[in-house]
């Protein structure tokens, strides 16, 4: 699963070129392009059927890039930046006055990331050698607009197909959702996307748990549109206790369903097909993706997610999922 010397060099030629690579991620594949570069960031909404206001995370190959895109970088981002990069932590940051708007949206903020992917890695220090050393790679999930985030390199081909050149192959993403944003331009730091770096992780440097706010200021992150990682058969989350109830009503009407569920299936009415899932939410999170897509390809007419576990360790995951019920069945 290591790209050779020669799919690196590729890769470097193809962002030089100002046209697009995916690459892995420690989170979810990136779909990349220069990120000093309009033109390049143009393709990559081209290539989603993204809206081009929402903005884009720039990649970096370390903190020594941050001043070149980020200015009035407060001490408690670099203390952030310090814990967990390289990491799936995202930092948005007043931007420098030169950074486009095709990355940006148009805001006066950017968000930034190293990666931790030794591939990502790899890719970054080699752009960073020809382009100069705070070069950037843009990149959103490398999914077609509001579908379901890839999390293997077959997925990316999957959903982008001959809309990208280069797919570099790093394996099965270790973390499997996107990295936790963390809002650093206004003040007291605050969460706009949960993920793998929870609140607890957080509280360890800020001191205390930042604010989490999703739902608000929409679509600033497109993460945080209501509809979205979603598959195209209708989806719906059923409590645990009503799930036997529910599958066999299904069953009765002559409704095919697929169920994802933490818990071995029950003896009676077996559903079409039964994904099980990790009982922690860093394997749950780790599987989600393939398992909606696996599902969302299983030929079923509804896809059943038991309800998880109401407590702060499955924020994240119960914030992708809430996400996907609400696009699914929108082919
Ligand atoms: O883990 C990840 O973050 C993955 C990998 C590839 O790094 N990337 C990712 O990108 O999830 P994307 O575009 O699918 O989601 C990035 C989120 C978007 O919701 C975007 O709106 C938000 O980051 N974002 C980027 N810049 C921002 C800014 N200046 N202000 C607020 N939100 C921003
Ligand atoms: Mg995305």
């Amino acid at each position: 699963m290591t790209p050779s010397d020669l799919d690196y060099q590729r890769a470097v030629d193809l962002l030089v070129a100002g046209e697009l690579v995916a690459l892995p991620t420690e989170t979810v594949y990136g779909l990349g392009a220069d990120a000093a570069n309009p033109a390049a960031v143009a393709k990559i909404f081209a290539a989603k059927g993204r809206p081009a206001d929402h903005p884009l995370i720039v990649h970096l190959a370390g903190h020594d890039a941050v001043d070149h895109w980020a200015e009035q970088v407060p001490d408690v981002a670099w203390e952030l930046m310090e814990t967990f990069w390289p990491g799936p932590l995202t930092l948005i940051l007043k931007k420098q006055a030169w950074v486009p708007d095709a990355v940006t949206g148009g805001q006066d903020t950017v968000g930034l990331r190293v990666p931790g992917h030794p591939v990502a890695l790899e890719l970054l220090r080699r752009f960073a050698n020809v382009k100069g050393e705070h070069a950037g790679i843009a990149a959103p999930s490398a999914n077609r607009f509001g579908r379901i985030s890839p999390t293997t390199a077959g997925h990316v081909a999957e959903e982008l197909g001959e809309r990208v050149p280069l797919i570099l192959d790093g394996g099965p993403c270790k973390v499997g959702i996107e990295s936790t944003i963390i809002d650093c331009s206004r003040g007291e730091p605050v969460i706009l996307r949960p993920g793998h770096i929870s609140p607890v992780h957080l509280e360890a440097v800020l001191g205390r748990q930042p604010a989490v706010e999703t739902a608000a200021g929409a679509p600033r992150v497109s993460g945080s549109l209501e509809a979205h990682y979603a598959p195209v058969t209708p989806l719906r989350m059923v409590a645990g206790e009503r799930l036997l109830d529910f599958i066999n009503a299904q069953r009765h009407r002559g409704g095919k369903c697929a169920v994802i569920s933490a818990n071995q299936p029950p003896q009676a009415g077996m559903p079409h097909a039964w994904r099980l899932m990790p009982a922690d939410p860093v394997g749950y999170a780790h599987d989600l993706y393939a398992a909606l897509r696996d599902m969302d390809h299983a030929g079923v007419d509804l896809i059943v997610v038991e309800a998880l576990p109401a407590d702060a360790a499955w924020v994240a995951v119960a914030d992708r999922l809430r996400r996907a019920v609400a696009g699914a069945g929108q082919a």
